[in-house]
């Protein structure tokens, strides 16, 4: 009896134990799969900020060659300023000295080394744009206080951003990062990114409407996603078209004049090939464009300048010349330029590719969101993949229709042209590029819709 009670608990702690060390190892494996998750995230983590310096650096080098802003249609006559070159510690990338490290010329409008082009003619007939300044009609003093700093390369309290916003908007538009402001300020702008969910200010004004900017899609900032966060703020600002003040991430802070004048080479000289530059290769929905890309390089020759299925070397740069410069007047020398988004899911959103190709009078041949039409100067200035089935073999047959006909070609870029090229297409463009969240025109919409959003000032 004794022996076999003994045997029993022998049996039932050897049971246990099995199952504590199945337990264990199950435990383990979790811990691994999040060890492994967790690299995964710091990886992924990684690739995006690369990918978002690599994009700032070339930004802020488009910005350094300008030197001097053109005038903004709406603006008055001689109101050029120089952009200031900004230092900011710590975002250079180690290895990578910029070029060109010399302050830009301050140029004053009666020196004609400018190398600004002006349109002043055009300037004169294009409507007002309700954010910009007109005339001498009184301002309104808007304050916007910017609550969290915003790292990186969206950065509003930018001093030429802060000058201008007060001097060019259609009200006194300031700007400041000073959190005692809050107080009397009319809006305060959180960024989602930075931003810690309990982080508002200790009482909420009355006078003043929360706004909340994201440019990023979704997956990198995931604050969006929930209700109660986003119910706190008045305004929300993201690349959605149905937010109350869409921006968008892309960088064009050139005029519409820019864009309807880029000098074209013309049908006859372009190259009969579509160029490519496509570097990120794996995340976010790059693993499809590159399929696509593959398979339409099998069937339509695609000059490929990117890490991703590299076959062509970029020209090395002229002395002086910036990225953004190099990279436009190669995309010109051809007849196409592939501009693949990352994702095509993600909807609204638009990176700077297709317009650089505008900007460089190639066709631009997109592949992204649907709601494209409402972001470019008109719905046939491009080539739409989805409008082939998002084949790359019946896509192939029309570029290849498009670089035998000249007058096929030519029909995109009829919006360049009278009779379709009047001051009212392009406002209607100005106001699309000016979404952008790297100009000061973004300053200057948030303070118009504060201006329209308050009570009448006593
Ligand atoms: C224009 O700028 C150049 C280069 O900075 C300078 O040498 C020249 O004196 C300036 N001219 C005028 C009229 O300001
Ligand atoms: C060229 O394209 C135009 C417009 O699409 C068309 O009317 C014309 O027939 C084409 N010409 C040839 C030779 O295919």
């Amino acid at each position: 009896m004794l022996c076999l009670t003994v045997l029993f608990f022998a049996v039932a702690a050897s049971a246990q134990r099995s199952r504590l060390e199945d337990v264990r190892f199950e435990t383990m494996l979790l811990e691994k799969q999040l060890e492994f998750a967790l690299l995964d995230l710091q990886e992924l983590r990684a690739r995006h900020e690369r990918d978002m310096r690599a994009y700032a650096v070339a930004a802020a080098e488009d910005l350094t060659n300008e030197e001097v802003e053109q005038p903004s249609l709406s603006s008055t006559k001689g109101d050029f300023e120089p952009r200031p070159r900004e230092r900011r510690p710590g975002r250079r990338r180690p290895g990578r000295r910029r070029k060109q490290q010399q302050p830009p010329e301050v140029a004053t409008s009666d020196n004609n080394t400018m190398r600004v082009v002006a349109f002043p003619k055009k300037a004169a007939e294009l409507p007002e744009l309700p954010y910009m300044r007109r005339g001498d009609a009184p301002r309104r003093r808007i304050e916007v206080v910017v609550w969290n700093k915003i790292r990186g390369f969206l950065d509003w309290l930018r001093p030429d951003f802060v000058t201008s916003a007060r001097e060019r908007c259609s009200t006194e538009c300031v700007f400041t990062g000073n959190q005692r402001a809050v107080p009397r300020a009319d809006g305060v702008v959180f960024h989602a990114k930075t931003h810690r969910v309990t982080d508002f200010p200790p009482k909420r004004p009355p006078g003043a409407k929360y706004m909340l900017v994201s440019l990023e899609q979704e997956k990198y900032a995931p604050l969006l996603k929930h209700p109660k966060y986003v119910a706190k703020f008045d305004a929300i600002m993201t690349y959605a078209l149905d937010s109350t003040l869409p921006m968008i991430s892309v960088h064009p802070h050139w005029d519409a004049a820019r864009y309807y004048e880029a000098p074209t080479l013309g049908w006859e000289t372009k190259l009969d090939a579509a160029v490519a530059f496509v570097s990120n290769c794996r995340n976010a929905g790059a693993a499809d464009r590159l399929a696509f890309l593959e398979k339409l390089m099998k069937v339509y020759a695609v000059h490929s300048y990117g890490r991703c299925l590299h076959n062509k070397d970029e020209p090395p740069l002229r002395d002086g010349q910036q990225r953004g410069d190099a990279k436009r007047a190669l995309l010109a020398k051809y007849k196409f330029y592939l501009s693949f988004e990352n994702d095509v899911n993600s909807k609204d959103y638009v990176s700077e590719k297709v317009y650089d190709g505008f900007l460089a009078a190639t066709l631009p041949v997109y592949r992204g969101t649907a709601t494209i039409d409402r972001l470019v100067p008109a719905p046939d200035a491009l080539v739409k993949t989805a409008d082939f089935g998002d084949d790359p073999a019946r896509l192939a047959h029309h570029l290849a229709h498009l670089a035998a006909n000249k007058s096929a070609y030519d029909a995109y870029f009829a919006w360049r042209k009278p009779p379709r090229d009047t001051p009212r297409a392009r406002a209607r463009f100005q106001t699309i590029i000016d979404m952008t969240a790297y100009k000061y025109t973004a300053l200057c919409r948030i303070c118009a819709y504060l201006a329209d959003h308050q009570p009448a000032q006593a």
